[in-house]
Parts: C-alpha cells; sequence; structure tokens
C-alpha cells in the first residue's frame, strides 16, 4: 500500500507533549512533532519547540512508518550526512488520541544506539503512562470501596437491629434508630422523618442533627413545604438537589445549600419521606478521615443510594409490621370465635372465661410472670374450657349432680380443647394450661392424673382461678357461695387439690380479685340489622339477650 504524506498548513495539536519533552531531555535535542490526523496524513505541530527543524526531509521517513500499524512502529534512522542521522520516533497517543512522529537532526555514528535509546525511553515512557493511569484507577475504586463499605456497615447495623425487635413495635422505634446511624453515614447537617404522603397528613415526625443541643434552622412548615414541593418527583426516583441557593431553586430557605429527599414507598405509596438537607464538610465532621466518608462537598449518587437504602427498609419494615397486625387481628378473630362458641354452648356460665381469664392474669402478675406472660395465661383463660363445645348439651347444662357417666363425659374437655387449638401454631402456649386446668396437685385431677410439679404450672395457676369462679359465681339453678366459704375451701384444699403457694398468692390479692369480680358486667350483645349479614353494629340490650363473651383486651 503506498500512502502519501501530506504537510499541513498548521495545527495546535500536541497529544504527546509529556512524551516529547522527556525525550528532548534524553537526547538533548529538540524534535519536530507530527501528528497524524487521518490515514494519509500528517500534520507539522508548529506549537512544538522546533518546527520546521527538518522540514520536507524529516516527512521521507514517515511514508515507510505510515506502513506499519500504529502498535508495532519502530524508531527509525536515515544518515543525511557523514555522522549525522535523522530520526524518527513514532508514539502511540494516549485516551485514544492520535499517534504522532518525532523527527530530529542528531550528531550519531551509531544509529542503532540511537534507536535503542528511543525504545527504552519510550518503554518507561509507557510505564509510567500505565502506572498513572492504574493510581488513577486505583483511587476510583477505592472511593467506590469507601461507598459500598459505607453501605454495608450501616445495612449490617439496620440488620442487626431488626434482628433483636420482634417487629411488633412501631416504626417510630427504627426510624429514631436509623436518623443517627444515616445522618452520621451521610455527614449530613439535618436528617428529617415526614410521615404522610402529602397535603395536610404531611408532618415532621422526627429530626436529627449531629450536635443535639443545636435546633433546626427550619420550621417544621418550611421542611414540610419543601417535600410537599419536590414529592412528585420523588415519587419517581430520590431527588438530589445541590446549588440550590446559586440556582435560586429555594428562595424561600436560603440557608438550604443542597437536599436528598426519598420517598419512604410500598405498594400503595408513599407512607413517608426522608429528607437529607446540607452536606457537613470534612472539618465540620469529627473523626472524618477515615473512609467513613462520601463526596465532601455536595450529593451525590452515592448519599441518594444510602438514603434510598434506608427508605426500602423501613417501607420493608412497615410493611412486615401490617402484616403481624393483619395476623394478630386475625388471632384475636379466631379467639373471640372460640369464646363466642363455649359461652353460647354453656349459657349458665356466662363470663366464666372471661373472668377466669382476668384472675388468671392478676395472680400470674403477683406470682412473677412477665408482661406478655400475663397476656398469654389471660388467652389461656379465655380458651381454657373451649373443649366444652365438645360436650353434648344435656349433660353440659344438667341442673343437678351428674351420675358417674356424665362426670366422665364432662372430663373429655380439656383433651377436646387441647385437640382444637392444637392445630393454630400461633396458639401454641395455650395447650398446657387447657389441657391440664383441672388436674390436682395430689394427683387425683385429669386427664392425665399429673402430681405436683409434673403438673404445668398455667395448669396449676388457672385450676386456682378456675374453682374461685366456679364456687362464687351465680348459676341460674343455685346462688354462688360467700366468698368466706370458698376461702375456707381454699385453706383446705392447699397443697391437697391445688397448689399452695398459688393459694397463699391468690388469696394474698382476693381484694384485687373481688374488684374484678364486682366490676365485671354482661358485655353489649352484637346484633344485625335484617337482611344484613355482615352488619357489626352493637345493640345493648343486656336485660333480654342469650350470654354472650366479653373481649376487653389481649
Ligand atoms: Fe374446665
Amino acid at each position: 500500500m503506498s500512502v502519501g504524506v501530506a504537510k499541513s498548513e498548521k495545527s495546535d495539536i500536541s497529544p504527546c507533549g509529556e512524551e516529547v519533552a522527556a525525550l528532548e531531555e534524553v537526547f538533548g535535542t529538540s524534535f519536530e512533532v507530527w501528528t497524524r490526523t487521518n490515514c494519509d496524513a500528517w500534520a507539522l505541530d508548529f506549537s512544538s519547540s522546533n518546527p520546521s527543524l527538518v522540514g520536507e526531509i524529516g516527512a521521507l521517513l514517515l511514508g515507510p512508518l505510515l506502513e506499519q500499524s500504529d502498535a508495532s512502529r519502530e524508531p527509525q534512522t536515515a544518515e543525511v550526512a557523514s555522522g549525522r542521522q535523522l530520526l524518527a520516533i513514532p508514539l502511540l497517543g494516549r485516551r485514544n488520541g492520535p499517534s504522532c512522529c518525532l523527527i530530529t537532526e542528531i550528531d550519531s555514528s551509531s544509529p542503532d544506539i540511537l534507536i535503542q535509546l528511543a525504545i527504552t525511553k519510550i518503554r518507561e515512557l509507557r510505564h509510567e503512562a500505565e502506572l498513572a493511569q492504574l493510581r488513577e484507577e486505583n483511587k476510583f475504586f477505592l472511593k467506590q470501596v469507601s461507598e459500598d463499605f459505607e453501605e454495608l456497615a450501616f445495612l449490617r447495623l439496620m440488620a442487626e437491629r431488626l434482628a433483636l425487635g420482634d417487629c411488633t413495635n412501631d416504626a417510630s422505634e427504627l426510624i429514631s434508630f436509623m436518623l443517627p446511624v444515616l445522618g452520621g453515614a451521610v455527614s449530613l447537617e439535618e436528617l428529617v422523618y415526614l410521615e404522610g404522603d402529602s397535603g395536610p397528613t404531611l408532618r415532621v415526625t422526627q429530626q436529627w442533627l449531629p450536635d443535639s443541643s443545636q435546633t433546626s434552622k427550619w420550621s417544621h412548615s418550611q421542611l414540610e413545604e419543601l417535600v410537599e414541593r419536590f414529592s412528585d418527583e420523588a415519587r419517581r426516583a430520590p431527588v438530589v438537589k445541590n446549588r440550590v441557593h446559586e440556582t435560586g431553586l429555594c428562595p424561600e430557605l436560603p440557608d438550604v445549600n443542597e437536599f436528598v429527599l426519598v420517598a419512604v414507598s410500598t405498594s400503595m405509596g408513599p407512607i413517608g419521606w426522608l429528607l437529607g438537607v446540607n452536606k457537613l464538610q470534612p472539618d465540620e465532621v469529627e473523626g472524618h478521615e477515615h473512609l467513613w466518608s462520601l463526596s465532601y462537598n455536595e450529593f451525590g449518587t452515592a448519599e441518594a443510594s444510602l438514603i434510598s437504602t434506608a427508605g426500602a427498609m423501613l417501607a420493608s419494615y412497615a410493611h412486615n409490621l401490617a402484616f403481624v397486625e393483619e395476623r394478630e387481628s386475625l388471632l384475636v378473630s379466631v379467639v373471640r370465635t372460640l369464646v363466642s362458641a363455649i359461652e353460647s354452648k354453656d349459657t349458665y356460665t356466662c363470663g366464666h372465661s372471661e373472668r377466669v381469664a382476668r384472675y388468671g392474669r392478676c395472680l400470674a402478675k403477683e406470682v412473677g410472670y412477665d408482661q406478655e406472660a400475663c397476656e398469654r395465661l389471660y388467652l389461656t383463660g379465655l380458651l381454657h374450657d373451649v373443649g366444652k363445645i365438645g360436650i353434648s348439651d344435656a349433660v353440659l347444662k344438667k341442673a343437678g349432680a351428674l351420675t358417674a357417666e356424665e362426670f366422665k363425659e364432662i372430663q373429655r374437655h380439656p383433651d377436646l380443647g387441647w385437640a382444637i387449638l392444637r392445630e393454630l401454631d400461633q396458639l401454641e402456649y395455650v395447650l398446657p394450661g387447657v389441657l391440664h386446668h383441672h388436674e390436682r396437685v395430689d394427683g387425683k385431677g385429669y386427664p392425665d392424673q399429673l402430681e405436683g410439679e409434673e403438673i404445668p404450672r398455667d395448669g396449676l395457676l388457672l385450676a386456682v382461678v378456675d374453682a374461685f369462679d366456679a364456687m362464687t359465681s351465680d348459676r341460674p339453678y343455685r346462688k354462688g357461695m360467700p366468698v368466706e366459704k370458698a376461702v375456707e375451701i381454699f385453706q383446705e384444699g392447699a397443697g391437697i387439690q391445688w397448689d399452695a403457694a398459688l393459694v397463699e398468692s391468690f388469696l394474698e390479692i382476693l381484694p384485687d380479685i373481688l374488684v374484678i369480680k364486682d366490676s365485671y358486667r354482661r358485655p353489649p350483645v352484637p346484633t344485625r340489622e335484617k337482611g344484613k349479614p355482615s352488619g357489626r353494629e352493637v345493640i345493648a340490650d343486656s336485660r333480654t339477650a342469650n350470654c354472650q363473651p366479653v373481649w376487653q383486651s389481649l
């Protein structure tokens, strides 16, 4: 292939400036710099230190060089006079720039040494260039690692926090933990959580500042207006605004230099917003020299990503919370239904389950149960006789003394209750109390004739309060016995029928038990309008209504 060499009239291109200077120092002379402008022509760079030094003669060397590919070009020499060599050194352009060729006339009788020296220096320059590029890449990766580390550290902290929680607390507790961690990681002047979607429902609920003794520069209404204004944009993606005061974006908030706004969204839309305002400068942040630092001067994708991650985490927590609440609500409905079924079946013992549950919770608290265990015992009390659903009405509602066979039939109700409830994993903890609330410490109870400490504590406890209610409650066919008489029976049966320590504790809290007993009232009766099966309206007319269960708390 024959390639012509054309000389450009003028060019200011000097893409190989650093290499030219280094080679001129090595060879102690100036070079003409020719730049490859396209596949057919070279242009003389008039900005080089000695343009037109060798002029058209030098151009004669460019022809052969052009026959080679950019990467394979090597320095060449041509003798122009005795003891003088024309030296051409091809250079690859940097960063996809055009290639260059340096040409000079030099005193030398050893062209091979000139070529070798040029090759060595070019390699050295290439290595230096590669090193400089690696340093740049290293710097970039270090920044990337720093940002990733920041996000990972934040995620780890939040994950630990979520693992410690039981997902039954209000999200505000998680937010109050999250704001300082996030605000510190992103180096913010202020981080704000706003609850609600938009309009009147939108309100600042939590704020974090690095110095807790300081107060916000902005009022709640100013922050709410800022979020409202950019909420449409933030619904689609995190909003990042820098140099706000320079661009006149928020003239009403002159102290806002930059901000990030992230929506905390569930599938139903935003439930809240995270607003980070003003990036703190390094000298404003204590201990900011370590990797826990993102960009210094303004918000970027790293900050937006981290705050978005926090927003996604909050949204996920809120979703889980709603799920847990829904599940608990379902559980409450199931228990309500079961208790309704018991009491509808045995109207003579109206309110028995509720009273036993309340007495049981009171005694549980007295003997050291924690709050959660007390509430569980309350639930167990409500359900302790659920097995009576499976007992025949003739036996259950019999006013007179039971025959041995009928008594045997009644004794099936703990086992029946266990069978009804055992499929409900969420109510597993009620099973010991339901199954063993008719055991006796002397081993003469039922269904398993357990003795003393073999009996689950919930069963022992319910046995006491169940007996008290059975003895003292009025029935349609008999009056309840006086409390004093019941106390005598308890004292006689302590250590025989009932656990002695529990009887003692029960008698100590008897005044509280009597308050519960006296305050118990038959609840309003739910009814419905004719033709509306789904109605949940409650009409209070307990005088004529059948007995219905009460559900005061869970
Ligand atoms: Fe029972």
